[in-house]
């Protein structure tokens, strides 16, 4: 690839960034990264003519690495927010998420209020972790990885994890003796982020999730993922 540019041509390679810890949308399977994002970015390649390429990082890395042009497109379960678009922009939303919270089946925390003065665990850097200031006399557990945060609630050492609705589905599927609360506490949209001056690509992304929007391959890869309840 002679020039930044080249690199976002029909053609050459579309460079999305992730961090697969975060099922059912990045998460590995073999040495395969799978899930919505990975499948909503192939398709978006399709579209776009180019040859997909995932880099697995800590979710914190990844708005660097779009932002400096190492990378073209983060795609991992990244919500929309005010402080992020100082640096990079966003597409269209692609789907609608929440952050929730889990504990324990016999916890008595029903509500987000209910987390007033509870220790709380977050994944490092998420927008769950934006939130933990706005809750009154929490103690703040940070874990590089959102499942680590789920492992410290089963070892009692927190009394709660807030997290995106999904990934904390799969969470307590996978560990016995947790609960997802039902309100939830904040309502989010995943889009895909993109260096501030490739504004190119970022029309070409909004056109291409427009037509698999469309079509209903968008609804199709989330379906696959995610069982109707
Ligand atoms: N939606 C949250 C955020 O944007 C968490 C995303 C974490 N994604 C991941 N692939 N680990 O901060």
């Amino acid at each position: 690839v002679a020039t930044e540019e080249a690199a976002t041509e029909e053609g050459g390679q579309l460079v999305m960034p992730t961090n697969a810890e975060f099922p059912p949308y990045e998460y590995r399977e073999g040495d395969q990264i799978v899930g919505i994002d990975a499948d909503i970015a192939a398709a978006i390649a399709e579209e776009l003519g180019m040859e997909l390429v995932i880099e697995d990082m800590q979710f914190d890395s990844i708005i660097a690495a779009v932002q400096s042009g190492k990378a073209d497109i983060g795609v991992a379960g990244m919500t929309v927010t005010e402080d992020r678009l100082v640096t990079v922009n966003f597409s269209d939303p692609y789907t609608q998420a929440a952050q929730v919270i889990i504990v324990k089946t016999d916890s008595e925390i029903a509500t987000p209020d209910a987390l007033a003065g509870k220790t709380i665990g977050f994944q490092l850097g998420t927008t769950g972790d934006l939130y933990a200031e706005d809750i009154e006399d929490a103690t703040i557990e940070r874990y590089n990885k959102g499942f680590e945060a789920v492992q410290a609630l089963t070892q009692g050492k927190v009394d709660a994890v807030i997290i995106d609705r999904e990934p904390a589905k799969v969470f307590v599927e996978q560990n016995e003796g947790l609960k997802v609360v039902d309100e939830e506490f904040t309502v989010e949209d995943y889009a895909i982020c993109i260096a501030k001056e490739n504004t190119e690509l970022l029309e070409k992304i909004n056109t291409a999730l427009a037509t698999l929007q469309e079509s209903g391959k968008l609804d199709e890869i989330k379906a696959k993922y995610i069982n109707a309840e």
